[in-house]
């Protein structure tokens, strides 16, 4: 208490010295600009400028260059500035002139005046102030975004002020906000090469090298480090591969490994789970020990269950493309499904969120042709949990449970998949063997029974239950499970069976499925189905929605859930 509140008194006492030469270029703009306004502000002054900022900030909708304009011929910049920095002490002046310069600044006007005021930017990003030191990252952003900024003077005149310094400062040590506007900042920065030259110059300076400040940091700097990697590994492959190629994503793999504080880990698992959406990134990432840093964090029992539970999110996401298997071998695809697998076998019912989330896993592996593929071989395919888990009713507890494992099985089966959905002969033969295990073992005896007791549950497992039939009926042997009961055939024909949009759009793509299938199978002559053959047929006519007879009055809240 006593040091900040002497700091304060410092600062208070060091700013305008500080600012000194700063008011002197600010008063004679002033007195330039506008000869009535002294920089010694009078109460009225400022209440006015204060009115007239906060409406400005406040304004509903887009500022316009005019407004802009007006706004500043009454207030011109330098008085604006000049008010930040000598008034800090009159309640609330401070946010609202930062919430209208912010503003300000993303006109198009307003971000044409950003090169003239760069010394108010250089300062105001080592400002005392949080709200005037994310205030002046915004600027340089709102400076890069200005279509009407020239790639080469935006650059200079960043590297003349020294801007990109104090960004990683502001990074480093600001709060929450400054720190995610100075992340934006230099993202923007890096979205054009002589941008991208300041933060990775080609020959090496000390200051720009991310791993080195890292190695300095504090744990919340170097996880603030590695957001920016990650952040800057998004922008383009060039900027992805300039990362890799300097071991930057060596900065997110050391802290996995030498993790002793469960909470930094997590935030570097959920800037990993960043990292694998990242299309173009999919190259650079199987490059690196990640995978296998996941496998042993899943195979870790002794780890908490929340980290295994994310390392199993970020491998399905990762496995997920399509794009993967050309960068990774099989093996390494086979050791991150069998972590998985392993979790499964030693689970099943200990720890249900981790169930959950490791059948989802499978759901998002699954939904490419190659992870479908994998998960499907063997003498113990790993989706054996899968399709166990699909039709295992275990009262509340397990709802979450079955409902992940059909949405999975529905992927597995190809219900995404807009071509390939059938598999190679030893998954398509463990599939069927599979399904008709499950069968075998439940009380419905045969695949058709284990549709059905699905679809009469409530409607979440039908729309996931919609799903699994939607890419399972594509088999032949499977059509003739569907076919083979009249009651399933009546449940996903008839429009009034799901009351919302998305289950009833869920039910159509089933019918359609088993259409398609039926008039691309063999049997489509047959008599036996033709009855069938003209209940689909009518059904995918009439389309998704129950088109009402007769008018009734409807709670407005069901219309609202339908369309
Ligand atoms: C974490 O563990 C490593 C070695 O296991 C040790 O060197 C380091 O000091 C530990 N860090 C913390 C913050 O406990
Ligand atoms: C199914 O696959 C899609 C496409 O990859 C994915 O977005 C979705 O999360 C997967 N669903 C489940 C339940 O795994």
């Amino acid at each position: 208490m006593a040091i900040a509140t002497h700091a304060r008194r410092f600062m208070t006492l060091c700013l305008p010295f500080f600012f000194f030469p700063l008011l002197r270029l600010f008063r004679f703009h002033c007195e330039y600009q506008s000869p009535h306004m002294d920089h010694e502000f009078s109460m009225d002054d400022l209440s006015q400028l204060v009115e007239a900022a906060n409406d400005f900030a406040t304004y509903p909708g887009v500022q316009s260059d005019d407004s802009a304009r007006d706004f500043l011929n009454r207030f011109p910049l330098p008085l604006i500035i000049n008010a930040l920095q000598t008034q800090y002490d009159v309640p609330g002046l401070e946010n609202t002139l930062v919430a209208c310069l912010e503003r300000l600044f993303k006109t198009k006007l307003g971000a044409s005046l950003i090169p003239q005021y760069m010394s108010f930017v250089q300062v105001g990003l080592q400002a005392d102030s949080q709200p005037v030191r994310s205030l002046a990252c915004k600027t340089v952003t709102c400076l890069i975004e200005n279509p009407g900024s020239d790639c080469k003077t935006v650059a200079r005149l960043i590297t003349d002020f020294n801007i990109y310094p104090l960004l990683i400062d502001c990074l480093i040590n600001g709060n929450e906000q400054v720190a995610a506007a100075a992340m934006e900042a230099m993202k923007m920065l890096a979205g054009f090469p002589e941008g991208m030259e300041i933060i990775f110059p080609s020959a090496k300076g000390v200051d720009s090298d991310l791993g080195a400040i890292a190695s300095r940091c504090s744990s919340l700097g170097r996880v603030r480090i590695m957001a920016l990697v990650v952040k800057l590994f998004s922008v383009s492959r060039s900027a992805a591969s300039t990362i890799y190629s300097l071991n930057l994503l060596k900065l997110l793999e050391a802290e996995i490994k030498n993790a002793n504080d469960t909470l930094v880990t997590l935030s570097v698992l959920e800037l990993l789970y960043e990292l694998a959406e990242i299309e173009h990134g999919t190259e650079f990432l199987s490059k690196t020990s990640i995978l296998q840093l996941l496998c042993s964090i899943i195979s870790d029992n002794s780890a908490e269950s929340i980290l295994r539970s994310r390392a199993m999110m970020i491998t399905g996401r990762l496995l997920s493309k399509e794009i993967i298997y050309s960068f990774i071998d099989e093996s390494c695809a086979k050791t991150v499904i069998s972590s998985i697998d392993g979790k499964l076998q030693s689970l099943e019912t200990s720890d249900r969120d981790e169930c959950e989330t490791a059948l989802e896993a499978f759901g998002q592996i699954g939904s490419t042709f190659e992870g479908a593929r994998l998960l499907l071989s063997g003498s113990q395919p790993p989706a054996r949990h899968v399709t166990c888990a699909a039709f295992d009713r275990q009262g509340p507890q397990g709802h979450g449970r079955q409902l992940a494992a059909l949405h999975a099985l529905g992927n597995i089966s190809g219900e995404t998949r807009s071509e390939n959905i059938i598999l190679n002969a030893e998954a398509e033969e463990n599939l069927r063997r599979m399904v008709y295990e499950a069968a075998s073992k439940s009380s419905k005896l045969t695949p058709s029974g284990l549709f059905l007791s699905v679809l009469h549950q409530d409607s979440e497992i039908r729309l996931a239950a919609y799903r699994m039939i939607s890419g399972l009926v594509a088999r032949p042997w499977c059509l003739m499970e569907i076919c083979s009961k009249q009651e399933i055939i009546n449940i996903v024909t008839d429009p009034s069976t799901e009351t919302k949009k998305i289950g009833m759009e869920a039910r159509y793509n089933c019918c359609k499925a088993i259409h398609k299938s039926l008039m691309s199978s063999r049997v489509s002559s047959d008599s036996a189905f033709a009855g069938i053959a003209t209940k689909l047929q009518e059904a995918v006519e009439k389309g998704p929605y129950l088109i009402k007879k007769q008018v009734e009055a409807q709670p407005v809240v069901m219309t609202a859930e339908r369309f």
